[in-house]
């Protein structure tokens, strides 16, 4: 790793930003070209990076990856490596203007639309997030960093690690906040609200009691909720979501409704906790994986807005196959992961204890397969109840047939079918 390359780039691009008065306005366009010409062969040195962490007077507060690590620093700008291995960036927007490189790995991104329907106030706005376009980047590909509303983007990184050069300003309260975006329809100001003394003081109040009373967590909630604003309540249910949907505690919009909240933001609220239970459960699948193929396959499932696009993704990614072969033969590999996680637990129970929960859409998928299916015949099951989207309605039932000796039979793979398509991850592919 050069860190004189940095060095370089830096003193360099500080004069030329300079010479420009520090006009933000200006930064994006350098930051690009500079990174372009940036010859930066980074490798995967731990003992290097770790030394330059603990060198750099400059600890980040907040931790953004898995491993920032500050490389350069001048009063307007500065440049940092940001290494992945099971963080996400979620839906953001941002308050600072730069760019970043891939220099490691290979990353999903996605542009995602954002339009406004209702300001509930500064911190928290209400409107429609739909996904754009989306790529795949791979080492050596730059990506301007527009700030404020100019850009909404995620990032999924696919290898393990990944690892992104990052050249940014230092923000300017014009570009604020820094929306957090959820689909379908909260944009809020996690960044600032999140580092609040009372939002973490409702966290903590909520981490204890849920593990002690969940009965009383419902009455101290709707408490909390009468002494905290809108957004600050968003924001403490959305990062205590896993415990507060799936135990049921908040998953209808009524509970909320009951204890202040205005319907349209309790609506709003309740259809990204849905949503995200789905997203939470493909990315704790990804987290399990190393395999770049199962993580990029979740990927997509995470990201890509319908079936038609995870598709010609596919097609491109295996050029030789039928992309709803591909697709069906990618579902079966997620249901295998169970007998994999299985045989790791064995070998490592104790460490392992409580992680069957992270494998919820590997159990959900299996859970669909006709009764009594042969292995051999998952794939085509799959393909079929894909094709319930393609029109080939008549294949299902010709292949329920074939793969059933009795009406009931037939029924239950029908059911099977039903299932599938109803499942949240896949609903938006199938339906
Ligand atoms: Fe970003």
């Amino acid at each position: 790793m050069d860190l004189e390359a940095i060095s370089k780039l830096g003193d360099s691009l500080r004069k030329e930003y300079q010479a420009l008065h520090s006009n933000e306005e200006h930064f994006t366009a350098l930051a690009v070209d500079h990174l372009q010409k940036l010859d930066f062969d980074f490798a995967w040195a731990p003992e290097l990076l770790a030394s330059v962490s603990l060198a750099n007077p400059s600890v980040p507060s907040h931790r953004f990856s898995d491993w920032p690590i500050q490389l350069y620093r001048s009063q307007e700008f500065y440049i940092e490596l940001l290494v992945w291995t099971n963080a996400t960036a979620a839906i953001h927007q941002h308050s600072f203007s730069g760019a970043f490189k891939v220099v490691q790995g290979s990353s999903f991104h996605a542009l995602y639309d954002f339009n406004a329907s209702e300001e509930v106030n500064a911190d928290l706005v209400l409107g429609d997030v739909t996904c754009r376009e989306f790529e795949k980047l791979s080492v050596g590909d730059v990506r301007p960093i527009k700030a404020g509303s100019a850009m909404t983007h995620s990032l999924y990184h696919l290898d393990h690690p990944s690892a992104t050069l990052v050249v940014r300003t230092n923000g300017h309260p014009k570009f604020a906040p820094q929306f957090t975006l959820y689909k379908n329809h909260i944009a809020v100001n996690q960044l600032d609200l999140a580092r609040k003394g009372r939002v973490n003081y409702c966290g903590w109040v909520l981490d204890t009691l849920m593990s002690v009373d969940e009965q009383k967590t419902y009455d101290v909630l709707g408490n909390l909720f009468q002494e905290i604003s809108v957004s600050e309540a968003v924001v403490v249910i959305l990062a205590h979501r896993k415990k507060l949907f799936r135990e049921d505690i908040v998953k209808e919009p009524d509970f909320l409704v009951d204890n202040g909240i205005a319907q349209p933001v309790a609506e709003a609220v309740v259809n990204a906790l849905e949503e995200l239970n789905g997203i939470d459960e493909l990315t704790e699948m990804r987290n399990l994986t190393s395999d770049p193929e199962l993580r990029y396959f979740l990927a997509l499932l995470i990201n890509v807005p319908d079936q038609h696009s995870i598709l010609a993704q596919l097609q491109t990614a295996y050029p030789d196959d039928d992309p709803l072969d591909t697709f069906a033969g990618l579902l079966v590999r997620v249901c295998d992961e169970r007998t994999e996680f299985a045989k790791r637990m064995l070998s490592n129970a104790a460490s392992m204890m409580g992680g069957t929960r992270q494998l919820d859409f590997s159990n959900s998928l299996f859970s669909c397969l006709p009764e009594g299916i042969e292995k051999r015949d998952r794939k085509s099951f799959f393909r079929h109840a894909l094709g319930v989207n393609a029109n080939v309605k008549d294949n299902v039932s010709q292949a329920g047939n074939e793969n059933c000796k009795d009406s009931n039979a037939a029924h239950r793979w029908r059911e099977s079918i039903d299932q599938f398509a109803s499942l949240h991850q896949l609903k938006r592919i199938v339906n």
